[in-house]
C-alpha cells in the first residue's frame, strides 16, 4: 500500500445535473481524505495545460470546450483526495472514461453519457490516472496554500504579486 493522492473534478455535467452532493458521497466509501477543494470557472489556459497531452488529437477543442462550460454551466468543482492506494480506489468506483463502457453501477456508467453531437464522452468526473500524473494536474490546479496538507516540497519566493482583496 502506498500513499497517494489524485485530483478529482467534477465536470460542469456534474454540476449541472446536480450530482456533487451523490459524487462526494460515493468517492467517501473510500475513506480518503480530501485536503484540496475549490469550485472554479475554468480558464482556457488552465484546460489547454490540464488536457495537454492530447493537444492534436480529434476531441481535442471540444474537450476544451466542455471543461471550461460551454456546454452546460461554466464552474466545476476540483478536489484532491490523500491517503493509501488512491488512484485505483477513486478509478473503481469513477468507472471507464467511455461512459458507454463503465460498469453500469459505476460514477460514470450510472451518469456519463456520449454526447450524439460533438462524440465528446461526457463522463461527469475526472480523476487523475497516476501517481505521476496526479502530481502534474495537482500542481496545476492547486497551490500550496491551498492544501491542507503539504503533499509534495514546497519552496518560498519573493516576488510581489498584485492579489485581489476584500475591500
Ligand atoms: S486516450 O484515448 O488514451 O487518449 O484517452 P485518455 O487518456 O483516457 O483520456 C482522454 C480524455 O479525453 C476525454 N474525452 C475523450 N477521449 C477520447 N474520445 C472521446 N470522444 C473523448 N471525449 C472526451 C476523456 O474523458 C479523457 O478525459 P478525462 O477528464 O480523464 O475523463
Amino acid at each position: 500500500m502506498e500513499i497517494q493522492q489524485s485530483l478529482v473534478i467534477i465536470k460542469p455535467d456534474g454540476l449541472i445535473k446536480s450530482l456533487t452532493g451523490n459524487i462526494i458521497s460515493v468517492l467517501s466509501e473510500t475513506k480518503l481524505k480530501i485536503v484540496g477543494a475549490k469550485i472554479l470557472k475554468v480558464p482556457r489556459e488552465l484546460a489547454e495545460k490540464h488536457y495537454g497531452e492530447h493537444k492534436g488529437k480529434p476531441f481535442f477543442e471540444e474537450i476544451i470546450k466542455y471543461i471550461t462550460g460551454k456546454y452546460h454551466t461554466d464552474r466545476v468543482l476540483a478536489l484532491v483526495y490523500h491517503g493509501e492506494n488512491t488512484i485505483n480506489k477513486i478509478r473503481k468506483l469513477a468507472g471507464s472514461t467511455n461512459p458507454e463502457e463503465a460498469n453500469p453501477v459505476s460514477i460514470r456508467g450510472k451518469y456519463g453519457r456520449i454526447n450524439s453531437k460533438t462524440s465528446v464522452f461526457e463522463n461527469v468526473i475526472h480523476a487523475s490516472d497516476s501517481k505521476e500524473t496526479a502530481e502534474r494536474e495537482i500542481k496545476l490546479w492547486f497551490s500550496p496554500d491551498q492544501l491542507t496538507e503539504l503533499i509534495y516540497p514546497i519552496t518560498t519566493e519573493n516576488k510581489k504579486i498584485e492579489r485581489v482583496v476584500w475591500k
